[in-house]
């Protein structure tokens, strides 16, 4: 068999996955279906088993229960480094004493590769991650930015089915880490190599995935595109968690199909009913909100009593944080073609029933954000 296969993404089924350290739980029954050649990002806070999942499908964790299948097969009690998968970890350096051309030849001279196939394929992936000037260097001689591109050739050169990444951007700054985060969009557009990768940055998940699943103390709570998960969260966590949004809360009335929240005095409905019995929220993104004077007329939909906060102005908008009576805030986008308003004026907060989310409630879903 040709020690180097040709690119193609392996599809990978984790199935109720849990992982135990003592009596505690880092995943609890995680069950994940990755298509080949999927950019599949997991997102969550600090904590909740991200990690762990990387390296259980990379070998270096062993599973307390479940099923883990790569390219079909299961990989179970296969140990690391017969499973052809490359790696970028955030503090997984590069070796110190060797080059640049060295250090991403290494994953073919452990393959037995010969000389002359081993050079062309470094040279094709430095010049992948535009590094192709650097292979005399030393790794010291490299910037971070410099280093994780190297990294990002080595774990590539040897032409995995799979490929790993955690947190590989973490050290850099913003504007490197939006850089190389279209240059990794590019890789993989030109590989066709499934990727998997974490971040607990819900910005740099929405600009890299195909899809993303949510964690959440070792479970995934959804899995879903960008857009899905923000017009459409399962959870109050995910709501949360992904993009701004507003939670109102109070006290619920609901009949056949509508619920009311009467907060402070005053009452917004939705036309809807949450299913079950967990007392119900309303999700509402900043772009769903509008802002009105008190007392000047607005077209139905709801409306609560509050005063700005905060304005804050961004470019081409305004956000603003609106306190609410019951002491809540609301966050609000709106355009600058629109009235503006100023620190402590009285304002009513106004939408329309249809664009909330009704989700049960949470608390959990506010303190474990990061
Ligand atoms: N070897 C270990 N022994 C005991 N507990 C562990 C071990 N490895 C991880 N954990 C625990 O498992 C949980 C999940 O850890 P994991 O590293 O997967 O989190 P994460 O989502 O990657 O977080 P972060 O964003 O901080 O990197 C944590 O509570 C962690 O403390
Ligand atoms: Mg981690």
């Amino acid at each position: 068999m040709n020690p180097v296969q040709a690119s193609r993404g392996a599809a990978i089924d984790l199935e109720a996955i849990s992982k135990a350290y003592g009596g505690f739980k880092a995943l609890d029954g995680v069950s994940l279906r990755i298509e080949p050649g999927e950019f599949m990002t997991l997102l969550g806070p600090s904590g909740s088993g991200k990690t762990t999942t990387l390296n259980v499908i990379a070998g270096f964790t062993d599973v307390t229960s479940g099923k883990l299948l790569v390219g079909e097969k299961s990989v179970v009690g296969v140990p690391a480094h017969k499973r052809n998968i490359g790696v970028v970890f955030q503090h997984y350096a590069l070796f110190p004493h060797m080059s640049v051309g060295r250090n991403v030849a290494y994953p073919l001279t452990l393959r037995g590769v010969d000389k002359a196939t081993r050079e062309a394929r470094v040279a094709r992936a430095l010049d992948m991650v535009k590094m192709g000037d650097f292979a005399h260097r030393y790794p010291s001689e490299l910037s971070g930015g410099q280093q994780q591109r190297v990294a990002l050739a080595r774990a590539i050169v040897f032409d995995p089915p799979l490929l790993l990444m955690d947190e590989p951007l973490g050290a850099l700054d913003k504007k490197l880490r939006e850089w190389l985060q279209l240059e990794i969009k590019r890789i993989h557009r030109e590989l066709g190599t499934t990727f998997v990768y974490v971040t607990h940055d819900q910005e740099e998940a929405l600009m890299l995935s195909d899809r993303i699943a949510v964690f959440n103390r070792g479970r995934i709570e959804q899995v879903g595109t960008g857009r899905q998960l923000y017009d459409e969260p399962a959870t109050l966590f995910v709501g949360r968690f992904i993009g701004d949004s507003t939670v109102l809360r109070g006290e619920a009335r609901s009949d056949g199909n509508s619920t009311a929240l009467s907060i402070a005095g005053e009452t917004v409905t939705a036309p809807r009913k949450l299913s079950g019995e967990a007392s119900p929220v309303m999700l509402l993104r900043p772009e769903k909100l509008s802002l009105r004077r008190p007392g000047q007329s607005a077209s139905g939909g709801n409306r609560l009593s509050g005063t700005i906060g905060e304005a804050i102005y961004l470019g081409s908008e305004s956000k603003y944080e609106v306190k609410l009576a019951d002491g809540s805030a609301a966050i609000v986008r709106s355009p600058l073609t629109g009235e503006s308003f100023g620190l402590g004026d009285k304002v009513e907060l106004c939408f329309d029933g249809s664009d909330a989310t009704l989700l049960a409630d949470d608390a959990s879903a506010d303190t474990t954000l990061t």
